[in-house]
């Protein structure tokens, strides 16, 4: 069953859409299906966090600025948004993002993730459910089957559903009309998209690293929503850490409050906040112990590299994947590790780091 929740822009108003609208044939009736599933926990903690409008969202000035050009274009054509792909590494709001836009364009969000949607229902489901103008999220898109990649060909292009009924001499093909909708896709990969799929979104756009200012800043907001006492210093100290990633600073900011609250109970200041996260690994850097292992391995039993993806996987025991899109960007970005052909290098400035010397 396919991973949905519904977002929609007036939580007060919209009563749940009826599951079948009345148009529909039998035949794709069959197959429209309803998912629904809770959130994890932690979904449920950012949602809490997330921002509600543009205005809001901080740093990202150049995703902002072609997006709301975007948003006021289509509105003013009372057209839907076009498809829009949102790539970068995980934790910097496109989810988030995707949120926001339905907000801004008044119209509802569903969510799901690409190994939701395994069969052609799945996706089909999602489809006939929109109303004009909606917004369809797919996170992770870059792991789409191709047969759910294929139904949404025409419906990206021609707001169509074609579908195949029946297998061989009696199979046939009805086509169906749809809303027209907005595809927002999130990858974390955008290299591993098709590139028909890939051709298909009107607008393709980067999330970046934030910096320390506006992660002091993203900070200061989730501490007062979650009602927590935190000096600007403090707020600073968090965001030095935060790997320029949104979704860490917020984690960071929860486990400082809890040492606050417990060992220095007022005021989260910088020295409060050093020692709590000195206490939970976390270095000055933002490197955490699975960065700080992976530069080690490299630089004590591969003399700095070059040295492949796999044979870092296996040496540290690490998911290569996650390698590839959860440790490596911002150890790139921090200029603490290269990419070359021939492999990946450690640079001097993490032998430094870690205290290695030259
Ligand atoms: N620009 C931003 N301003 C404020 N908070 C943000 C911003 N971007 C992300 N966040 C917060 O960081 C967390 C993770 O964001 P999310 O959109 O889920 O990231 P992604 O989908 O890229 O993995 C959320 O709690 C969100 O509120
Ligand atoms: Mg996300």
């Amino acid at each position: 069953m396919a991973i949905v929740s519904s977002h929609n822009s007036d939580p007060s108003a919209k009563p749940p859409r009826s599951p079948q609208p009345a148009a529909l044939s039998a035949d794709a009736a069959s197959l429209v299906q309803q998912g629904s599933a809770q959130p994890p926990e932690t979904a449920l903690v950012e949602d809490h966090l997330r921002p509600q409008r543009l205005q809001d969202y901080i740093g990202q000035s150049a995703l902002k600025q072609v997006l709301d050009i975007a948003i006021q274009a289509a509105k003013s054509r009372q057209e839907p948004l076009d498809h829009l792909l949102l790539y970068g590494p995980p934790g910097l709001g496109k989810t988030t993002m995707a949120l926001i836009l339905a907000q801004e364009m008044g119209v509802a969000c569903k969510i799901t993730t690409a190994p939701a949607l395994e069969r052609p229902r799945d996706i089909v489901g999602l489809l006939v459910n929109l109303k004009p103008g909606d917004v369809l999220f797919i996170d992770e898109i870059h792991r789409l089957p191709r047969v759910t990649e294929e139904i949404l060909y025409p419906a990206m292009e021609d707001s169509r559903l074609d579908i195949t009924i029946g297998k061989g001499q009696a199979a046939r093909t009805r086509s169906l009309p749809l809303a027209a909708f907005t595809l927002v896709g999130a990858t974390t990969r955008v290299g591993a998209l098709s590139s028909p799929l890939r051709d298909r979104f009107g607008l393709v756009q980067r999330l970046r690293f934030y910096d320390t200012d506006e992660l002091t800043q993203i900070v200061l907001r989730t501490a007062e929503v979650l009602k927590t006492p935190l000096h600007l210093a403090g707020a600073e100290e968090i965001a030095r850490r935060a790997r320029g990633t949104p979704r860490i600073a917020n984690r960071l900011l929860r486990r400082v409050r809890d040492y606050m609250e417990v060992k220095a109970p007022g005021l989260i200041t910088a020295a409060v906040a050093a020692q709590a996260l000195e206490l939970f690994n976390v270095d000055p850097r933002g490197l955490d112990w699975t960065d700080r292992r992976l530069l080690s391995v490299i630089i004590e039993n591969f003399d700095g590299g070059p040295i492949g993806l796999e044979t870092m996987a296996a040496a540290t025991g690490e998911d290569s994947q996650t390698i590839e899109e959860v440790y490596e960007p911002y150890l790139m970005q921090i200029g603490y590790l290269q990419r070359t052909p021939r492999g990946r290098v450690v640079t001097a400035a993490a032998r430094r780091h870690l205290g290695y010397g030259d």
